[in-house]
């Protein structure tokens, strides 16, 4: 990894133990920063019986993963209806509460304030899930959901490979949301209230979208309709292989998803206040950059 990687690698194998780092900053402020903490031998174990569960015809073909919502216990996108839906939802579950013990664990200062939890099984193959450029996540992107507006709520996403055959999940990582931002903000048309109020009204968004969620739907659908920026634009290429685990703030940190088969994925919102330091959020940042232009 090079000296200015934002990839910062962590040597640890317990889900039940916080890795051992004394020096700072501490696991937060990396992630505060942009950075992805990568855990390379941080494995999460199936059993044969959930290896047999990884087939992509187990996926509902209307969507593109099978996801739950952990507080609910709502199980969406799978295929079936027999016994291989309970054990779907099994696993699924067992990685929401595997991942849950070690965040409480890794950023104990954001425990009590992580919330809205999503866990996603992510079964088809990179590239073969025909969508939309706006939904091509092999383009470098920050996450912001069209129909779910955060508002001022961080995204935290755990992500990890469990593909079978040695197949490593490669990502590219881009550079830091301040110059992103500064970079694309000059293009962005004004947040407009009205159109926020008739999409809520019609039910196209879950909330009222917020200037903050107008401005990251743009940074979005800008940067990935950008083919000059997604081919030259700052940015470091990872191979994530089976059995290992990495961590950022998909809202700020620049990533494309390239090549790779079968991932876990855990979300969680987190309150900007909740931060180590606010003043370092995607919403801080942009504020400041709207007020100084
Ligand atoms: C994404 O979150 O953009 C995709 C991540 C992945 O599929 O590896
Ligand atoms: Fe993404």
């Amino acid at each position: 990894m090079a000296a200015s990687s934002r990839i910062i690698v962590i040597d640890h194998a317990s889900w039940d133990a916080a890795p051992g780092m004394d020096a700072a900053p501490s696991p937060a402020a990396e992630l505060e920063e942009g950075k992805v903490l990568y855990f390379p031998r941080l494995r999460f174990e199936l059993t044969d019986a959930e290896t047999a569960l990884l087939d992509p015809s187990l996926v509902d073909p209307k969507r593109k993963n099978i996801s739950l919502n952990a507080v609910t216990g709502k199980l969406t996108g799978v295929a079936v209806e027999d016994e291989r839906r309970d054990a779907i939802g099994a696993l699924v579950r067992r990685y929401y509460e595997t991942t849950r013990r070690f965040l409480d664990r890794l950023l104990p200062h954001y425990a009590a304030h992580l919330h809205a939890p999503t866990t996603s099984l992510r079964l088809h193959r990179i590239g073969t899930w025909k969508m939309s450029w706006r939904k091509d996540d092999s383009r470098l992107h920050v996450d912001a959901f069209p129909s779910r507006p955060v508002g001022q709520q961080r995204i935290l996403r755990v992500f990890n490979n469990i593909n079978p055959h040695g197949d490593a999940r490669r990502w590219r990582v881009g550079e830091s949301f301040e110059t992103l931002s500064a970079r694309y903000l000059p293009q962005i048309p004004p947040y407009r209230p009205g159109v926020a109020w008739l999409l809520h009204k019609l039910h196209v968004t879950k909330s009222r979208r917020s200037a903050y969620d107008h401005i990251m739907l743009q940074l979005h659908d800008r940067m990935k309709a950008d083919a000059d920026y997604q081919r030259n634009g700052p940015q470091e290429s990872i191979d994530f292989p089976p059995g290992s685990t990495w961590i950022c703030f998909s809202d700020q940190t620049p990533h494309a998803a390239m090549t790779g088969q079968f991932m876990l994925e855990q979300t969680y919102l987190l309150p900007v206040s909740a931060m180590e330091n606010p003043e370092r959020s995607p919403q801080r940042v942009l504020e400041r950059q709207l007020a100084s232009a």
